[in-house]
Parts: structure tokens; C-alpha cells; sequence
């Protein structure tokens, strides 16, 4: 699993989102349709429970990646929130969502490498993601990188082992930052301008 191109594997920079981009993320969420915000949050997430959820983010202890475009908009974004449940320590729940338009493009499984290898930078031992049985897409990432796959009826559960941390895990993390950072604060430059100039 590499962070950074392949031949096979065209470059996606990916960067952790920080506080300063709660409303980013309000707005990706806002903009799913009902079935994807079903599908994302198991229920029928209206706007008032995106904005609850978007306000209950513990930036600083869960972790927020995102993909951007040049307009800065988020056009995919994944939530890893560690679980303070005692029966599951060291286990991190995974979240992710990729507007329509952008997908098929291996967004929400670049995401879900990234998660994977931050968690195991962070020493997290199993990733658990909650979805729902129809949810092929998800489930096909899930499995893909060896989850386990625990049907429930209409939910299923996928939770995958983490190997611990390695040289390659913690480089590939820094490094994959640094480039998205870099290429963050270019496309932020280019939308100033652009603004400035469109009066
Ligand atoms: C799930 C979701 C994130 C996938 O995003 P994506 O960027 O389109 O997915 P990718 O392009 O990375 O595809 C990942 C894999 O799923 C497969 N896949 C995609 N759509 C599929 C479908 N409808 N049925 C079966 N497999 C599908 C792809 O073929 C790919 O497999 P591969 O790597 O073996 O080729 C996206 O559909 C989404 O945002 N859904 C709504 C929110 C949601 O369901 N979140 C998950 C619950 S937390």
C-alpha cells in the first residue's frame, strides 16, 4: 500500500483539515443527496444533524483528511474517530464520503490507505467501519484491504487488523503531508488571485 503515485496509481495529495476548516467539511456533507447521507451516516441525516455532527468533531484527538480541487471546495473527506469504548481500545471508526461527481476515481479508497496508515502511525490496532449491507462500494474497500465482514441484517461491519507501524508507514505519512500542505497553500494562492482579479 503506497501513499505517494504508482503507475497504476495516479498521485491524489491528500492533508489532514484542521478546526479552521469545520465549515469546509459542513459544506461537503450538506451537499450529499439523502441516499448518500443515508448511507454515510446509517440514518436520514438532515441538515440540522450534519451541522451536530460537523460541530462535535474533536479536531486535535480524531482525525480529518481531505481532498480538494482548485477552488478549495472538499470533494471528498474521511473521519477516523478513536473509540474510547473500553471493550475496544486502541480501535479507530472510519467514515468517509466522495461527492457524486468525483467518483469512481479511487478517492474514497486513497482515503481509506490514508486512514489506515495514520492509524497505524498512531499505534491503532483495528479499524472499524459501520455500514450498511447495500453499500458495495464501501464494503468492496473494506474488504479489499482484508477486513473482516460481519453481516447484521441491513448493517454490516467490517473491522481490519492494523500491523503496527513501520519506516515506510511513518516517511510515506510525512511525506504525502508535506506535498498536499504544499499543494494546499498553491491552490489557496491561485484562488485569491483569482478572486482578486474577478473583482
Ligand atoms: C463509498 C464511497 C466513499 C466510495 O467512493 P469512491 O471514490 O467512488 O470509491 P473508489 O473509486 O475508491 O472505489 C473503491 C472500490 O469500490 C468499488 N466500487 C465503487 N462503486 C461500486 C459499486 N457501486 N458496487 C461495487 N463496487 C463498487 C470500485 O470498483 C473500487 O474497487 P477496486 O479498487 O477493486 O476497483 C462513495 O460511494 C460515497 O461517498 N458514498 C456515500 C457515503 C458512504 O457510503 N460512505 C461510506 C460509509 S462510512
Amino acid at each position: 500500500m503506497s501513499l505517494l503515485s504508482t503507475p497504476a496509481q495516479p498521485l491524489v495529495l491528500i492533508r489532514s483539515m484542521g478546526p479552521a476548516h469545520r465549515e469546509r467539511v459542513a459544506r461537503h456533507l450538506l451537499a450529499l443527496a439523502p441516499e448518500d447521507r443515508y448511507l454515510r451516516f446509517g440514518y436520514a441525516a438532515g441538515d440540522a444533524h450534519i451541522r451536530r455532527y460537523v460541530d462535535g468533531i474533536k479536531f486535535g484527538r480524531d482525525d480529518v483528511f481531505g481532498i480538494v480541487n482548485r477552488r478549495l471546495e472538499l470533494l471528498a473527506m474521511a473521519h477516523l474517530a478513536y473509540a474510547d469504548a473500553p471493550q475496544r481500545p486502541s480501535c479507530a471508526e472510519f467514515g468517509v464520503s466522495v461527492l457524486r461527481h468525483v467518483r469512481g476515481r479511487g478517492y474514497g479508497k486513497r482515503l481509506f490507505e490514508r486512514a489506515v496508515i495514520h492509524a497505524r502511525n498512531q499505534g491503532v490496532e483495528q479499524l472499524l467501519i459501520h455500514a450498511l449491507t447495500e453499500n458495495k462500494a464501501m464494503l468492496s474497500i473494506a474488504a479489499g484491504a482484508g477486513a473482516r465482514l460481519v453481516r447484521d441484517g441491513s448493517e454490516t461491519e467490517a473491522l481490519l487488523q492494523l500491523p503496527p507501524a513501520n519506516f515506510d508507514t511513518l516517511l510515506g505519512e510525512v511525506l504525502q503531508e508535506q506535498l498536499a500542505r504544499s499543494d494546499y497553500r498553491w491552490k489557496r494562492r491561485v484562488h485569491m488571485v483569482r478572486q482578486w482579479l474577478s473583482g
